[in-house]
């Protein structure tokens, strides 16, 4: 999180592992030009990109200037900024399992620290298939340099292992060559500012915390639905699935800052404590339980129709048209894979506060529309007081947080219908961040990259917390791959397989984010 004092990191040395992929064109390399452009980052940095694909500085930069003009949230209007942040920008070719030129790293800090007169702090950024994260791990643990725990820092993207046994392994491997304080694990969610704002919105205000509990709420709902297929990244997600790649990670990271007792303070390891008290309570999913609540589901070929945005807004009912080719069809994926692309899983989190309130957790690709969702939904007040026919359209309070792509905080709440007549109506109360503030917020990378820079660890996945998380997913995994789903069970522009109404509708409720 960006300290109340705005403090500018100090002198940096960025290395971009995969500096030639995706993750630094679409991501990376847009939020540290925004960074820049908000004066964020200190006149002494320097970003390497590091990669086999053979670049020369300046061919580098103007890939990278393509990927700010297609991905940034401002591009590069006039040429001008670019022009000055650009110089910052350099590109090592390096063939990570070359143990022998990791040496040019530490050659590259050294030049730079004379050049600019005071010591850096240097970052290595793995944004890398997981599989090549252990020796480049090893080979940068052997670098002197990563011994100053004050000064260097490792990240390492998602996914952080492949399950409990490989999550812990890695860890095991990080904690021999660094300290934790030193291990940032990203998952780009928590910097996202309306998962953020969850926290601010539970304890600074007096209103919420206490109805906030098993007394009054009913249930918890959280959606993160995609209405893209897989984009070319079959060799990825094959391997993956909705559970390992969504569900484990940012979904749980959502109902953990949902659930979290409050910190006594926002320093990361009393967040981090709170959070990981979370997942610890998840109830145990016993293998014969995990038919009734938990489902999977995968998309065959069909239409997606999107609609642009969610009812109710103005621009609802635009479809965008797309044709979806079978999960199956996609190019690295299986004829027969039996990899979901659709889970919802049911949790409970027995603590005081949340015992026998469900948790409906709901992720999926080529769903109807982009849209990631919380609900709290609270019980409903007696009506016995009203004649029947005022409570025709008698409804629950419910808060709904809208992570994205709307930014908002919506309550809904019952009124009186103006007129002679009793009758009741819920309306809403709208907190929209458009509407309130002017500009835009920060993408998730840009708080991430920043927080790496100045050192705090608050957002990023500790060990025991990333492990805690393989622990709820891990029942629901082993049985899934014991048994062989039914698939391609649904189609693209629907929500998902029919078992997965019938996962809430059982209980008495229905899915909120449709
Ligand atoms: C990534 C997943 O972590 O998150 C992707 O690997 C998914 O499969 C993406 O599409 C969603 O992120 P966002 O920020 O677009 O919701």
């Amino acid at each position: 999180m960006i300290p109340a004092t705005n403090q500018k990191p100090v002198a940096t040395v960025l290395f971009i592992f995969g500096g030639s992929g995706d993750l630094n064109l679409r991501k990376l390399t847009p939020a540290l030009y925004n960074l820049y452009l908000d004066k964020y980052l200190s006149d002494q940095f320097a970003v390497v990109g590091l990669g086999r694909t053979p670049y020369s500085d300046e061919s580098f930069r103007e890939r990278l200037e393509e990927g700010i003009a297609s991905f940034s949230r401002r591009k590069n209007d006039g040429d001008k900024d670019w022009k000055s942040f650009s110089p910052a920008i350099s590109y090592l070719p390096m063939d990570a399992g070359d143990d022998k030129a990791y040496t040019k790293l530490a050659d590259f800090v050294a030049a730079r620290e004379k050049e600019w007169g005071v010591a850096a702090n240097v970052v290595f950024y793995l944004a890398v298939a997981p599989q090549l994260v252990p020796d480049i791990a090893m080979n940068l643990g052997k670098l002197s340099l990563c011994g100053d725990k004050s000064r260097v820092r490792i990240v390492v993207e998602k996914p952080f292992g492949h399950n409990l046994k490989t999550a812990q392994e890695l860890n095991t491997l990080l904690g021999g060559l660094f300290a934790e304080e030193q291990i940032y694990r990203i998952d780009h969610y928590l910097g996202k500012e309306t998962v953020q704002n969850i926290l601010a919105l539970r304890f600074a205000n007096s209103l919420f915390e206490p109805i906030w509990n098993r007394r009054y709420v009913e249930y918890v709902q959280i959606t993160a639905a995609e209405t893209v297929g897989l984009e070319g990244r079959g060799g990825y997600y094959e391997g993956s699935g909705a559970l390992r790649d969504m569900i484990q990670n940012h979904l749980l990271q959502m109902l953990c800052m949902v659930a979290t007792e409050a910190p006594i303070s926002f320093e990361a390891n009393e967040v981090r404590n709170k959070k990981v008290d979370v997942l610890n309570a998840i109830r145990r999913i016993q293998p014969d339980e995990v038919k009734d609540v938990a489902v999977r589901g995968q998309y065959g070929p069909g239409e997606s129709t999107a609609p642009a945005d969610r009812p109710g807004k103005k621009s609802a009912g635009k479809k965008e048209e797309k044709e979806i080719v079978g999960y199956r069809e996609e190019e690295g994926v299986k004829p027969d894979s039996a990899t979901e692309t659709f889970a919802a899983v049911k949790l409970y989190v027995d603590n005081w506060r949340w015992e026998d309130v469900p948790f409906y957790l709901r992720t999926g690709k080529a769903l109807p529309r982009k849209a990631t969702v919380i609900t709290i939904q609270f019980k409903t007040a007696p009506s016995y007081a009203f004649p029947n026919e005022a409570t025709k359209n008698w409804q629950s309070n419910r808060l709904t947080i809208d992570i994205q792509p709307d930014l908002d905080i919506r309550l809904r709440f019952q009124v009186k219908r103006p007129g002679q007549t009793l009758a009741i109506d819920p309306v809403e109360m709208v907190f929209s961040y458009k509407d309130t503030y002017d500009g835009q917020e920060p993408e998730a990378y840009e708080t991430l990259l920043l927080d790496v820079m100045t050192g705090d660890a608050t957002l990023f996945m500790r060990a025991d917390q990333v492990e805690a998380a393989w622990k709820v997913v891990t029942p629901i995994l082993d049985e899934w791959e014991s048994k062989t789903p039914d698939f391609p069970n649904y189609t693209p522009g629907s929500w998902g397989p029919d078992a997965a109404r019938q996962l809430v509708e059982k209980d008495g409720f229905d899915w909120t984010a449709e």
